[in-house]
C-alpha cells in the first residue's frame, strides 16, 4: 500500500528491510543485543513518515466509505490510511507513531520523536517502539480475525503472504465471500472465489473497486 508513496516494503531487495537483516531490527533478541541500532532504525523509519504522503490507493480506500462499510487491517506501521481518512484501521504490527513500555505491553502512548536510551516511561522503564517483533503476540489478530469472518468481500493488497497470522487471515473468510488480491508480485494464484489483479496498489485498486461495483 505505501511502496508507491515511497516507503520500501519489508523484504524489499534480497530480503532485506531498509539494508537490514529482519531478524536484527525486528525480534526482542535483536533489541537485547544492540538496542540503540534498533531505536536508530525505527528512529529513522519514524523521521521518513514526516517526508511522504498518503498516495491514490490510501485515498481510494477512504473514498470508499461512501459506499461501503469498510474496515482495513495493515500490517504496515505508517499513518498513511489514517491520513487518507480511513475511519477502521486495525494496525496488526504496531505504529511507528506509538511507543510503549519495554517492561509492560499494555502501556502505549503517543511518540512522535526519535526515541533514545534515554527514554523512560513514567514507571521508569526504558521504552521502545510499538511493533511486533518476530516471536511475539499479535494481539490485534483476534479482532482482525472476526472482521474477515464478518466481511461480505475481502481485499487483500500488497502482500508477499509470508507474516503469520496474518498471511492466515484470508482463511477465516466465508467460503462464498469474493476475495480480491492485488499485489504486482501474486503469491497466490486465481480460484474460483480469489480474484488475482497483479497489478501495483495504485492501478490494481480501481480495477477492483469497479468490479465489486458489479457484484
Ligand atoms: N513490523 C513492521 O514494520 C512490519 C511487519 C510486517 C510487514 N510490514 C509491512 O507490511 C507490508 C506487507 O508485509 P509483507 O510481509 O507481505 O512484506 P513483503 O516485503 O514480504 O511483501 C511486500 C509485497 O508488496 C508487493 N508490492 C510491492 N510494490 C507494490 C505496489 N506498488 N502495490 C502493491 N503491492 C506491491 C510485493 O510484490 C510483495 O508481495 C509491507 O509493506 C511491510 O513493510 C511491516
Amino acid at each position: 500500500m505505501s511502496a508507491e508513496s515511497g516507503i520500501k516494503t519489508f523484504r524489499d531487495a534480497d530480503g532485506l528491510w531498509e539494508g537490514h537483516d529482519v531478524m536484527e531490527v525486528a525480534t526482542p533478541e535483536g533489541f537485547a543485543r544492540n538496542p540503540e541500532l534498533v531505536l536508530d532504525f525505527y528512529n529513522q523509519r519514524r523521521r521518513q513518515l514526516f517526508e511522504v504522503e498518503p498516495n491514490a490507493a490510501h485515498k481510494a480506500l477512504a473514498a470508499l466509505e461512501d459506499h461501503f462499510d469498510v474496515s482495513i487491517i495493515t500490517q504496515n506501521v505508517d499513518d498513511l490510511h489514517e491520513r487518507a481518512g480511513s475511519s477502521n484501521i486495525i494496525h496488526l504490527h504496531g505504529e511507528l507513531l506509538k511507543a510503549r513500555s519495554s517492561y509492560n505491553d499494555t502501556d502505549i502512548f503517543d511518540w512522535k520523536n526519535d526515541i533514545t536510551l534515554k527514554d523512560r516511561c513514567k514507571k521508569g522503564h526504558q521504552i521502545r517502539p510499538h511493533i511486533v517483533w518476530f516471536g511475539e503476540a499479535v494481539p490485534m489478530i483476534e479482532p482482525a480475525a472476526l472482521l474477515c469472518e464478518k466481511a461480505d468481500i475481502l481485499m487483500i493488497i500488497g502482500t508477499s503472504m509470508q507474516v503469520y497470522p496474518a498471511a492466515g487471515l484470508m482463511h477465516f473468510a466465508k467460503p462464498e465471500t469474493p476475495i480480491y488480491y492485488i499485489d504486482p508480485k501474486p503469491a497466490i494464484t486465481h480460484s474460483k472465489h480469489v480474484t488475482v489483479i497483479a497489478e501495483n496498489a495504485t492501478t490494481g485498486l480501481p480495477k477492483a473497486i469497479e468490479l465489486i461495483q458489479t457484484i
